[in-house]
């Protein structure tokens, strides 16, 4: 099963100049807490955004084109297939998200109130195929300043 993991703001908005446009640590917690222990697959481009350093305590796959591309802790892979059977968290970035989100089964989405100065999006999403089945909101204080709500679909 597949499982994306992203944040955006209101305009879909999920990162400028490979970093993500905002500050919100509740986020990263909220990150860390939904894939900890679990398979994570993510661009290479997303990998080298977090400094070429796989995520602790999660197994670590990185998509790239390149047959020479080297990702210590991590494992390179070249298709979508030389993923494993089981539970994959997809992290990112944009590209990877649109090669995933028609067989994902499952959308788990932070929604950031504002629109950031962003030149990366996350894809379109036909939101008739997918039901809001949980949903918080975050707790702004004074190091998480943007209004934020953690959202899970499943596909209908
Ligand atoms: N807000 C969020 O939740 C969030 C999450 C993650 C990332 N981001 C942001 O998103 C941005 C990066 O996203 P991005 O779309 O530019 O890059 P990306 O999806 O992280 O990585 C793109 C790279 O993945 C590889 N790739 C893509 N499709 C492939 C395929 N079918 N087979 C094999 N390899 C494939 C290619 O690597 P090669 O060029 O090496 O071949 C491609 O250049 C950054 O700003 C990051 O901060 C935001």
């Amino acid at each position: 099963m597949y499982i994306l993991v992203w944040a955006e703001d209101d305009a879909g908005a999920i990162g400028k100049n490979g970093k993500l446009p905002w500050h919100l640590p509740n986020d990263l917690k909220f990150f860390k807490t939904t894939t900890n222990g679990q398979t994570i697959v993510m661009g290479r481009k997303t990998f080298e955004s977090m400094g070429n350093r796989p995520l602790p305590n999660r197994k670590n796959y990185v998509l790239t084109r390149q047959n020479d591309y080297e990702a210590p802790g991590a494992v390179v892979i070249n298709r979508l297939n030389d993923l494993p059977d089981e539970d994959i968290y997809v992290i990112g970035g944009s590209e990877i998200y649109k090669k995933f989100l028609p067989e994902a089964d499952v959308l788990i989405r932070t929604k950031i109130s504002g629109t950031f100065d962003g030149d990366t999006f996350f894809p379109e999403v036909n939101w008739d195929e997918w039901e809001l089945v949980e949903e918080t909101e975050g707790t702004v204080d004074e190091k998480n300043k943007y209004a934020h709500r953690f959202q899970t679909f499943k596909r209908k």
